[in-house]
């Protein structure tokens, strides 16, 4: 009997791009998906963009949209990067809709009812120029522990030390600068430390529902029988703040993590609601009324997979970083809320790249767009991420080098050839069309081939009984394993093309020969045939055209069960796939690399960029009152629209220092605010005494591309007076100005 299965990946952040790193999920899941499919089970996959919180509510304010319009913005971007990785969703939405409203209140009002829900008063850090409440890691200051300066109000970068936003010293908002102030507000809380709840998550993680490690995990967190090391959870935020407004409780809204879970809902009643439609109206109705049903069709099929005790699986597919959220707070609000909880969680590990973590300074920092616009073919990415995964939360790594190597290697020069090298003979000399599958007709001694056992006769046999082990392999998530079995078949059907040697039967031209020859190449297209199956959940798109050039409808897993029919013809060959060119690698890494570069010097590569620091420009203040009052000529005259385009901010020189073998460069650490301090090679060394100019304030231009350089990247400029005279002069705002201020 089918299965009914409902499985979702982690919803991506609403203010970031996919990059290679988040793909690893996706890709994972989709192989998932798309062999329950392949097997005949019911099985939806949903997804949504996680749009709520303070990062994407002051991302809007800084590009001047509202929220909404920059969640619909990355949620197409997003929506046609999985597309182009061919992870194929049944839905995807967003958490900003009806549907996760309404499931976020529903649950949050069975919590209340269920006594689960506390308010509580507390104090927070306010920002009083921004007036909002800050989150932790919108305040910065003095590590508590080693004094480190501007470091992040919950952990310190340099001494690793954790601690609470209220040790930081002399603290200030990542936000405006501005000192914050201690202030009390009303939080909700959801009763973790309940002793139903720690009842309910010790049942929960033992019944099977995580993998070893994570509960292991999940044993720390609850601490051993008796214990009660669970707290209650903060689910509420002030106003200003992006996402749902809590009921009854003006100027409180969820936070962002209570309702992205809750999202895996809502995209799915969306999806519901698209596979029931609501009754069309009878003809002659009037076609623009609202149907009473709308909005209840999709429900029959949302209780099957949501109610309580149903019989449906529900998997969550979700990085090994976010399992605090998942195998905590969502099954106890799901359990207390009157729902299903979740069969399994599937947490995986991080990815790193030529074994180091992700970076944009080597270039390997590489988004879903910039590896499609360089390599376009997204299979070698799937192939090589299902050939690494192994179903445990262990960390992969993209070896760009062993990439290639793989991808051509197993991809081309096992599976793709052995279509390419049987059809050409199997049209020469059967019109395309494979000959009876009599395993028996000839065997080994009829080529030549020495041995006391029959290999022949078995061989395609263990093709075929190879999708019991594969299947296995597949449902386990173990891919690479499933990888490793798929190119044993495939380097069989190798061995058995060149022991038959169609090649050479066929110039003999003998008909005993030629039949020969068409025997061995309709076996071996069996195996392709075959092996097209194994890799379909895998290499989709591909599997797709292998299933045209052979002239067969879509293939299921159990087609792996039966043979091509006597007879059957199959169409003329024409390349599956290319070889992965190693150029096309190094393009990528090198444009990410230059992608850094401002949009000055890729119009002129000659350009030195230590030199353009200093080119004229209308940003730097040319005017200058030297001998004669002369000055430079003025630049061109600039529309109000055209300065406003240019975001100056008051920066904070948080360090300054020599440069190892630059003449003019000082290397600038500048605070304007954000998470981290941003580094600009100035070139004021004729000028300025490093250590005269920390602590100092001066304005930056904060919006400029970054820049590689040959000392590293610098992420902006600082603005400084010269003339004709000898001198330079960095600018500095009056007394009270603070980091991030905008200068208009
Ligand atoms: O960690 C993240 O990227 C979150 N946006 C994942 C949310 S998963 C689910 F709970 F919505
Ligand atoms: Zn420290």
């Amino acid at each position: 009997m089918s299965r009914k299965i409902l499985v979702t990946s982690a919803l991506p952040y609403a203010n970031g791009s996919i990059h290679l790193g988040h793909l690893v999920e996706y890709i994972q899941t989709d192989i998932w998906v798309r062999f329950q499919k392949m097997q005949g089970n019911e099985c939806h996959y949903v997804c949504a963009d996680d749009t709520h919180g303070t990062p994407i509510m002051l991302r809007a304010e800084k590009e001047g949209i509202t929220p909404e319009q920059l969640i619909d913005r990355v949620w197409q971007e997003h929506y046609d990067d999985f597309r182009a990785f061919h992870v194929e969703f049944d839905h995807y939405g967003s958490t900003n809709s009806n549907e996760t409203r309404d499931f976020a209140h529903a649950i949050y009002r069975k919590l209340q009812a269920a006594d689960l829900i506390e308010k509580r008063s507390i104090e927070q850090y306010y920002d009083p120029l921004k007036q909002m409440f800050l989150p932790d890691r919108f305040i910065k200051g003095e590590c508590p522990k080693c004094g480190a300066k501007d470091q992040y109000g919950d952990n310190c970068e340099v001494c690793g030390a954790a601690y609470t936003p209220a040790e930081v010293k002399n603290p200030y908002s990542a936000v405006s600068g501005a000192k914050p102030e201690m202030r009390a507000s009303d939080h909700y809380f959801f009763k973790l430390s309940d002793p139903r709840c720690q009842a309910f998550l010790r049942e929960w993680t033992k019944s099977g529902t995580l993998q070893a490690e994570a509960a292991n995990k999940m044993q720390e967190w609850l601490g051993g029988e008796g214990e009660n090391k669970l707290t209650d959870w903060d689910i509420s935020r002030d106003a200003p703040y992006f996402g749902f407004e809590i009921p009854d409780a003006p100027g409180k809204y969820f936070y962002v993590w209570l309702d992205a879970p809750v999202g895996y809902m809502g995209s799915f009643k969306a999806l519901c609601d698209k596979l029931t439609p609501p009754s069309l109206p009878l003809s002659g109705e009037e076609s623009a009324a609202p149907s009473p049903d709308k909005g209840r069709a999709g429900e029959g099929l949302f209780d099957d997979y949501w109610k309580q005790g149903s019989t449906t699986e529900l998997y969550h597919f979700i990085g090994k970083d976010i399992l605090y959220f998942h195998a905590l707070f969502w099954p106890a609000m799901l359990q207390h809320a009157g729902f299903r909880t979740p069969t399994k969680l599937f947490a995986h590990g991080f990815l790193t790249v030529n074994g180091e973590k992700m970076s944009k300074s080597r270039g390997t920092f590489i988004t879903a767009r910039s590896y499609v616009d360089h390599i376009k073919n997204t299979e070698y990415l799937r192939y090589y991420y299902a050939s690494k995964l192994n179903g445990t939360m262990e960390d992969i790594d993209l070896n760009l080098e062993d990439f290639v190597a793989k991808v051509n290697s197993d991809l081309i020069g096992k599976y793709i050839n052995i279509a390419s090298r049987a059809a050409p003979f199997l049209t020469r000399l059967g019109g395309g069309c494979i000959s009876e599958n009599e395993l028996n007709r000839y065997s080994q001694k009829d080529f030549g081939v020495d041995s006391s056992i029959d290999v022949f006769m078995s061989r395609l046999n263990d093709w075929r009984e190879a999708r019991y082990i594969l299947e296995g392999a597949y449902e386990n998530r173990n891919y690479s394993g499933a990888i490793r079995g798929i190119m044993e078949v495939a380097d069989s059907i190798n061995i058995f093309f060149n022991n038959t040697q169609p090649w050479k039967l066929a110039k003999d031209g003998s008909p005993a020969s030629q039949d020969k020859a068409r025997w061995a190449c309709s076996i071996v297209m069996e195996g392709f045939r075959l092996l097209t199956i194994y890799l379909k959940p895998v290499l989709p798109e591909t599997a797709r055209e292998a299933e045209r050039f052979l002239n067969v409808p879509p293939q299921q897993w159990e087609d792996a069960a039966s043979f091509l029919p006597e007879g059957h013809c199959i169409n003329e060959y024409s390349h599956l796939m290319t070889r992965l060119d190693p150029k096309l690698i190094e393009a990528m890494v090198a444009a990410n690399q230059e992608s850094l570069k401002p949009m000055i010097e890729s119009h002129s590569p000659a350009r030195h960029a230590e030199a353009q620091q200093h080119a004229p420009s209308p940003l730097t203040p040319l005017p200058q009152a030297g001998e004669g009052n002369k000055i430079a000529a003025l630049a061109e005259t600039i529309s109000i629209d055209d300065f406003s385009k240019v975001d100056l901010r008051v920066a904070k020189i948080v360090n300054a220092e020599h440069v190892e073998g630059a003449e003019k460069l000082l290397k600038l650490t500048l605070d304007i605010g954000e998470e981290k301090p941003r580094t600009v090679f100035a070139g004021i060394k004729s000028a300025y005494d490093p250590e005269k100019l920390k602590g100092r304030m001066t304005v930056m231009v904060a919006n400029l591309a970054p820049r590689k350089m040959k000392f590293g990247l610098s992420e902006g400029m600082v603005l400084a007076a010269s003339g004709d005279a000898p001198g330079l002069f960095i600018l500095s705002p009056d007394d009270g100005a603070q980091p991030g201020m905008r200068i208009k």
